[in-house]
């Protein structure tokens, strides 16, 4: 196993694994430019996996696919999901069960971090809705993920559990002051992996980046923050 450390790039880390990238068919959640999602898609696309390229907003995800398109042979497929609407997932689930090859890698990066307190048209707060709720997506789609011979699930997390874990009793964050979402999303992941022995599944920090995540914070919401030094 090759070293990689703070200096290795995602196509280095590519190229070292470009013979179980090739042929792949992978779905990204959460591809905007600027993010670590867009970034994940060009890098399997430029190693010959097939990328689902999903997102909320079919104008970034264009935006996103254009860019990835510079890449020759480049081999995409677009899917809008809203991660906040349970609709919106389930009807993303069902394009996605209809696919003609199965889903050998999904990789849940999109999220969302300290956005304003409000509930989804369903009901549920917004950052558990988008970070954890809405990826039971990949529930909807097990049967397309355990039609390949070695499926994946990479459910993106952060440092956000070194601050609290789930409270069940208060899942719905009446009081806002402890973030719980990518928690969830790691009891989640455990959960999975224990139920589908077929499934190996993944939760992964994927560093510090300056991307979009932060755009509604202002300085007093970082102030509020638990010691953010893990940063
Ligand atoms: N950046 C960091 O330092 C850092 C650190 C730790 C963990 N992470 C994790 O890394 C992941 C990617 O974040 P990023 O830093 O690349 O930020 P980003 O650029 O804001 O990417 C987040 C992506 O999630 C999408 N998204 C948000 N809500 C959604 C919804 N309801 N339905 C569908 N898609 C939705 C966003 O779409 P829109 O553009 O439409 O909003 C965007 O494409 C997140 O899970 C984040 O928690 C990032």
């Amino acid at each position: 196993m090759p070293d990689f450390d703070i200096n290795s790039t995602g196509e280095r880390v590519g190229k070292v694994f470009a013979d179980r990238i090739k042929g792949k068919t992978v779905i990204v959640t959460g591809v905007s430019p600027g993010g670590f999602g867009a970034d994940t898609a060009r890098v399997l696309a430029l190693y010959g996996a097939r990328v689902i390229l999903a997102g909320r907003s079919l104008t970034k995800i264009k935006a996103t696919a254009d860019a990835v398109k510079k890449v020759p042979n480049a081999d995409l497929k677009e899917l809008v999901i809203d991660l906040g609407s349970l609709k919106s997932v389930r009807r993303a689930a069902e394009e996605v069960l209809g696919y003609s090859v199965p889903i050998d890698v999904v990789i849940t990066n999109a999220g969302v971090m300290g956005t304003p307190y409000q509930k989804t048209v369903d009901g549920i707060e917004f950052q558990l809705a988008c970070n954890h709720v809405g990826h039971y997506f990949i529930k909807l789609i097990l049967p397309k993920l355990l039609e390949a011979p070695e499926p994946r699930v990479v459910l993106g997390v952060s440092v956000g559990h070194f601050w609290g874990g789930v409270r069940f009793e208060d899942y719905n964050f009446e009081d806002g002051k402890n973030g719980q979402s990518k928690s969830a999303v790691i009891f989640h992941g455990v959960a999975l992996a224990e139920r589908y022995n077929k499934l190996v599944v993944f939760s992964v920090h994927p560093g510090s980046a300056a991307t979009n995540l932060d755009s509604t914070m202002t300085m007093e919401d970082y102030e509020r923050c638990p010691d953010l030094s893990y940063f």
